[in-house]
């Protein structure tokens, strides 16, 4: 197959920070995707209804003419958040980061015991909970921080809240698959591109590459592998989910890079790469058009894409100010490209 024409596709997981950068990053998402979930790590974060209407502002502001684009506000939990705060109809979905888990994480939640009546709350009206699934303890090893939340917090979340929609964000591991494969009750992950391509030998080996650094960080083959089954399984409880986050070069080469991958320049292009690679292109609607709009219950978009076998030289660097944020796959070879609607 070498034309692919599908509904216009979601995504539902991103980081479009403020100001330069995200009038700089907004039209990569805008060109392949209606909507996206818009991540609330900012600094300070999203916790209130008024400043996520300023930001979804700032977003609109940011689009091309006629895009058509609808940025999909989220919550960023904190201790102490009043519930009611849950009941604002400008989100669409509220974000756990335990504290200290990733980039802008530091007002994240220390203990999610104390976070019972937002969750009752949400659980009530039906708002998703999107999950950063990682423990945080200093001794627990940064490969198996997924594996255990799944173990010792998420599994307790699931049975104590039965029908509050959970979405466990950016699954990395075979063991995160699993729980959402098996869990009761309304469960769901995103997959992010890089995640289904890369294992921590890219990462790793014959020199560290910074650009590939994100969290949850990149584990072995056989965790990447499972994510690619789960992604092309069929299966409504996975969808597409980039977690584009970019971030200057010069954060990203240091003696202490932080984490975060810009992928919304090349993703559609990458999952269909890997959809092609696993022979299931059929089921590439699915997985990024239809099981995220089911589950968030929201109607799918009618508009469509073609995706084109077409192999071409991955975009360039981004300069933004004094600064270059480099995507995903920069200047290498893609093998598919989106093409008009
Ligand atoms: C994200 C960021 O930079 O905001 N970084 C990342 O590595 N994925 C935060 C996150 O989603 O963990
Ligand atoms: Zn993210």
């Amino acid at each position: 197959m070498d034309r692919l024409e599908i509904r216009r596709p979601d995504d539902w997981h991103v980081h479009f920070r403020e100001g330069a950068v995200l009038r700089a990053v907004v039209p990569f998402t805008a060109r392949q995707f209606a909507r996206a979930i818009v991540m609330p790590n900012l600094v300070p974060p999203v916790t209130d209804g008024a400043r996520a209407r300023a930001y979804r502002d700032e977003i609109g502001a940011a689009l091309p003419p006629d895009s058509g684009f609808e940025p999909l506000m989220t919550c960023y939990l904190t201790d102490g958040l009043d519930p009611a705060v849950m009941e604002d109809d400008v989100f669409t979905a509220a974000k756990l980061y335990p504290a200290h888990a990733t980039t802008n994480s530091a007002h994240g939640v220390t203990d999610i015991a104390a976070l019972s009546p937002v969750l009752e709350r949400m659980q009530r009206i039906g708002k998703p909970l999107l999950i950063h699934g990682e423990v945080t303890h200093p001794e627990e090893d940064v490969a198996d921080r997924e594996a255990v939340f799944v173990e010792t917090v998420l599994t307790g979340l699931r049975r104590d809240f039965p029908e509050l929609r959970i979405v466990l964000e950016h699954v990395t591991t075979a063991d995160g698959v699993a729980f959402v494969e098996e869990a009761d009750g309304p469960t769901a992950a995103t997959i992010t591109p890089h995640h289904l391509v890369i294992d921590r030998n890219d990462l790793l080996v014959g020199g560290i590459r910074p650009h590939l650094y994100c969290l949850p960080v990149a584990k072995r083959r056989r965790h990447r592998d499972a994510l690619r089954r789960a992604a092309v399984s069929g299966s409504p409880r996975f969808f597409l989910g980039t977690d584009t986050a970019p971030h200057a070069v010069s954060d990203k080469e240091s003696a202490c890079g932080c984490a975060g991958i810009f992928c919304a320049p090349t993703a559609l292009e990458v999952y269909a790469e890997v959809f092609d690679e696993e022979g299931a292109l059929d089921r590439l609607e699915a997985f990024a058009s239809l099981n995220g709009p089911a589950f968030y219950g929201l109607p799918p978009n009618e508009a469509r894409i073609v995706l084109e076998r077409s192999p071409n030289e991955g975009p360039g660097p981004l300069d933004v100010g004094d600064e270059t944020i480099l995507p995903f796959r920069a200047g290498e070879r893609l093998e598919w490209r989106l093409g008009g609607s």
